[in-house]
């Protein structure tokens, strides 16, 4: 695991506000009608003019700034023509290179109504981001950010996809350790202070694989149901949890749960 100093988590806080930015940018452009292809120029603008540099184009032959996972799509969708349609929902997952350092988040959004069940599904996803996060403080092990993760959506009776994980993060946008999502307390190396995660629940509606398409990418519920996925960048620092891709750096926890970041 690498270890980063105050300053280098001040670097990363840098490259989450313009990863952020760009995020924001298409959020605002959320609506039916709009392709993911022209989000993925929305995003890829805003990092562009902010001096960044696109983390996904281009890694391991990924074709695009965001991805964007539409419905029964659990991560890495590539954008294209396709227009959103009211009843969709989009897991919009960007990362940014700024300075040398790496940012990575990702949110899913309904467009217009959706079912209950598939709005509770959205909730739970992000809440159980929140959990996990809680639980990245030194001295508790990785074993209890995924077993926190696991207990949230397991509740609600909905699923842990295995087959993708968190992952570290700093100069390289995956780093050791692996975060999975799932897991037992008090398993796992300690946490200390310095290390930087990018934790993602990803989170199917019910027990089910996820598969890859020919495509290369684009990772589906083997069963079609749909999925939800969070992440946010998070330090692990000696007050705690510092949220570097939420709307304000300077707290750790409850920001983000009040306002949704
Ligand atoms: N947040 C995802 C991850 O950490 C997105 C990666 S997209 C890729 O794996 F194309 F760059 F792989
Ligand atoms: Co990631």
């Amino acid at each position: 695991m690498i270890l980063k100093r105050p300053g280098e988590i001040d670097a990363m806080v840098d490259a989450a506000r313009v990863n952020r930015a760009a995020l924001e940018a298409v959020e605002a452009r959320l609506a039916p009608g709009v392709t993911t292809a022209e989000l993925n120029d929305v995003a890829e603008d805003v990092i562009l003019r902010s001096g960044g540099s696109p983390a996904f184009k281009g890694y391991r032959g990924f074709p695009a700034t965001l991805c964007t996972s539409l419905n029964e799509v659990v991560v890495h969708g590539i954008p294209d023509d396709r227009p959103l349609q009211e009843g969709d929902t989009v897991s919009i997952d960007v990362g940014t290179f700024y300075k040398g350092y790496a940012a990575d988040m990702a949110k899913t959004y309904a467009i217009g109504a959706i079912p209950d069940d598939v709005q509770r599904l959205l909730e739970t996803t992000e809440r159980s981001l929140y959990a996990g996060i809680e639980r990245a403080t030194p001295g508790n092990r990785l074993g209890d950010v995924s077993a926190a993760i696991q207990d949230v959506v397991e509740q609600e009776g909905f699923w842990v996809v295995r087959e993708f994980v968190g992952h570290g993060i700093g100069r390289t946008f995956h780093e050791p350790p692996d975060v999975p999502n799932f897991g037992r307390a008090g398993t796992g190396p300690v946490l200390r202070p310095g290390l930087v995660l990018a934790i993602e629940p990803m989170v199917a509606s019910s027990r089910t694989s996820v598969v890859v398409l020919d495509d290369g990418w684009t990772a589906p519920t083997e069963t079609g149901v749909p999925s939800a996925h969070f992440e946010h960048t998070v330090a692990v620092t000696e007050d705690g949890p510092r949220i570097l891709t939420a709307k304000e750096t300077t707290t750790s926890i409850g920001e983000g749960v009040a306002h949704g970041a």
